[in-house]
């Protein structure tokens, strides 16, 4: 059986559903995010809920995989990518697979086996497409019915920007205000048709990066400029909306580049200091900027590693590409807004 998500959840919700008990094995596929406006700083890092809220754009063409089963007694087994990824990356897997299995009152080890198209642990959200085809997979392995809200809500707390990858299009995940995050939801905005704008993604440095996000986000809440990220966020949120709604690029590239790099001066400002930027980094910027100065619409965002996405119309695109490519070691990917998480197969 293989279909997208809120075609195989109907499925499952009417009477006529083919699939109606947990499964023995399932496949499926999620897409990476860009954060047009960013998730900085945590207001409860046990239950990872966010300290403000955050849009993103959901990317074509960027996909994890994951293929789910039981493994009956003993430990759970995890491959990413081929490989046994190092003990801090298994516990935090780890950590999810308990509280799914809690959810779902269930005592079996799994076999988790997770692939990306695109390099992991490199600020390109490979823990956001991750989550949330984990969250999907585990959600039909164990026939736990839920919804896509409730799944933002559970990817969330594999990884704060999984909750946002439930959605295709333009999504928004609601900082909310309830202790037990049951209105720290994510919700779509606009489906991707609504907007083709092209995601030129300047990758400068595909190898791990030094800092994980979510230390990172931990060590730099101590940043003198923290409190004015806070107060200036509701701002950025309200502007980007319209933005998408009106599809104004130089409206939401102006707010999204304001607000990645508002995100990285905090970071370089916290003491001990992070700098996830490569000398490539800057240069992808100068060369953006500068195309700007010769009249294209282009703009930048950086996630929490060395590379650069740049937003412009498809129009621009090749012109931008051709922009930084030259630039020794960045390897150019193109994306655009994409579709949400896809079921690819159930074992009954
Ligand atoms: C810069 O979602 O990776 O990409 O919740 O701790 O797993 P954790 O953090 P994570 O952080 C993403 C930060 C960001 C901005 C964003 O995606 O909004």
């Amino acid at each position: 059986m293989r279909g997208s998500l809120t075609g195989f959840l109907t499925d499952r919700f009417s009477d006529g559903g083919q699939v109606s008990g947990p499964a023995v094995e399932v496949a499926a596929r999620a897409p990476a995010n860009l954060a047009l406006v960013k998730y900085w700083g945590k207001r409860d890092p046990a239950l990872n809920l966010p300290a403000v809220g955050s849009i993103s754009v959901t990317l074509a063409n960027l996909f994890s995989e994951v293929r789910v089963s039981r493994a009956g007694r003993g430990d759970d087994e995890l491959q990413v990518n081929g490989q046994c990824p190092p003990p801090e990356v298994t516990a935090k897997f780890r950590q999810f697979f308990d509280l799914v299995r809690l959810t779902a009152k269930e005592h079996e080890a799994l076999r988790v086996n997770v692939t990306t198209n695109f390099p992991i642990a490199a600020g390109l959200a490979s823990s956001a497409s991750t989550f949330a085809a984990l969250a999907v997979a585990l959600n039909a392995l164990f026939g736990l019915h839920l919804d896509l809200g409730q799944l933002s809500q559970l990817a969330r707390r594999g990884s704060g920007s999984a909750a946002r990858s439930l959605f295709g299009g333009f999504v928004e995940w609601l900082q909310g205000e309830a202790p037990d995050g049951s209105d720290s939801v994510a919700q779509p905005i606009v489906p991707p048709e609504h907007w083709p704008l092209a995601i030129v993604i300047a990758v400068t440095k595909p190898t791990p990066k030094k800092w994980a996000s979510s230390v990172a986000m931990t060590v730099t809440q101590s940043s003198p400029f923290f409190p004015a990220w806070l107060a200036s966020h509701a701002d950025d949120l309200r502007v980007a909306r319209q933005a998408i709604l009106d599809r104004d690029l130089r409206a939401l590239g102006e707010v999204a580049e304001h607000s990645a790099l508002k995100m990285h001066a905090l970071m370089m400002a916290a003491k001990p200091a992070v700098l996830y930027w490569e000398p490539a980094t800057v240069a992808v910027i100068q060369r953006v900027q500068a195309l700007r100065e010769a009249g294209i619409a282009a703009f930048v965002s950086i996630d929490a590693g060395p590379q650069v996405k740049i937003l412009c119309s498809q129009e621009d695109r090749e012109r931008t590409v051709a922009a930084v490519s030259g630039i020794s070691g960045v390897q150019v990917l193109r994306s655009q807004p994409g579709p949400g998480p896809e079921i690819l197969e159930i074992t009954p």
